[in-house]
């Protein structure tokens, strides 16, 4: 399942990479959205508008019809089937389980699925979907597999992977067994990284708007406080680190950020959301950088020369 070797996530120079990126930026239009599980949509428009033609053209094909072209509008897609009879076993691959207060991910480890099936957590999933992907340009994909189904999976999963509590403790189940208040509703620990800060910033700072949020985001990665930091965000191999990297990221986040000073039955309010509001807002805009340059790759001519995971 876990590839050898194989290429850099980005092959080139740093500047070049932040060139780029912000070249692909420059060229690409807002576009009109729906409204839900807006962490994965942003990671997602984020991923979108940074594809080159080959892979953009390659995503329009492998979506359905209705989707009108849009990845974001399926992002989701994962989490609406994981509890449906078909789909019951891909639920393990949306977070891992670390041991409690490790604060560290190892692979062989921690990634497993609740009956100890090796690989079922979300770096074997980025891992597994980003290989049968490969095969889509050779034109040898396994007819085992549905590519459109890989795209979703992967999109979807580049986004969970990045969000600090999917990668947390297992006795309290990544948080969302640490019941507690936001601001003056019920929630648990979980639920503020999934949704409670990026809801809270949109109706703050942005109108509720997820286009302004978006072209904020863009903008800070561009031009703005993360551009110096960009050209690091690729420095990882695709089939073999990179997943490891952004999970050994999201568990340190957890417990530097997310975990601590938090009881349970807590009310966490201002400070809280101050203090770890960019945190989020860097991993969306993380998680939508790599998932376009990953995308780029995979369905790019050079994605070809990536040994086959074993
Ligand atoms: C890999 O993808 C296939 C097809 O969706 C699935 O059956 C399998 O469980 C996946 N394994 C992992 C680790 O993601
Ligand atoms: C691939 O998966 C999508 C989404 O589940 C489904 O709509 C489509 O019919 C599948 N394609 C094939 C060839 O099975
Ligand atoms: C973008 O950066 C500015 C600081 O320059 C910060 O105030 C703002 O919150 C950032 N926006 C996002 C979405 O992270």
């Amino acid at each position: 399942m876990r590839g050898e070797g194989g290429m850099r996530l980005f092959p080139i120079s740093s500047g070049w990479f932040a060139a780029f990126v912000i070249g692909a930026v420059l060229v690409s239009a807002p576009r009109a959205q729906a409204w839900s599980k807006e962490g994965h949509i942003l990671t997602c428009k984020i991923a979108q508008a940074l594809l080159e033609p080959e892979a953009a053209h390659a995503v329009k094909n492998l979506l359905p019809h209705d989707a009108d072209g849009d990845l974001s509008s399926l992002c989701v897609w994962p989490d609406q089937v994981r509890h449906w009879y078909k789909y019951r076993w891909s639920s393990p691959l949306h977070f891992i389980d670390t041991p409690d207060e490790a604060c560290s991910f190892d692979y062989t480890r921690d990634c497993h699925g609740p009956k100890g099936a090796k690989d079922m957590c979300v770096a074997g999933a980025v891992t597994n979907y980003t290989s049968q992907l490969l095969h889509y340009r050779e034109g040898t994909s396994d007819r085992r597999y549905n590519m459109t189904e890989a795209l979703l999976f992967l999109s979807h999963f580049m986004g969970d992977i990045h969000q600090p509590m999917h990668v947390g403790f297992t006795s309290d189940e990544g948080g969302n067994s640490v019941a507690l208040r936001w601001f003056r509703h019920k929630s648990n620990l979980h639920h503020v990284w999934d949704r409670e800060i990026i809801l809270t910033a949109l109706a703050d700072f942005y109108g509720k708007d997820m286009d302004a949020l978006q072209k904020d985001l863009t903008k800070n990665f561009t031009k703005g406080i993360w551009s110096d930091d960009l050209s690091s965000w690729g420095d990882c191999e695709v089939l073999s680190s990179c997943p490891t990297k952004y999970a050994t990221e999201s568990i340190g986040l957890a417990c530097k950020w997310g975990y601590r000073g938090v009881t349970q039955g807590e009310t966490l309010s201002d400070d809280y959301f101050n203090s770890r509001m960019p945190i989020v807002m860097k991993r969306i805009a993380q998680g939508g950088v790599r998932l376009g340059m990953l995308l780029n790759h995979v369905f790019s001519e050079h994605g070809r020369e990536i040994p086959a995971p074993t």
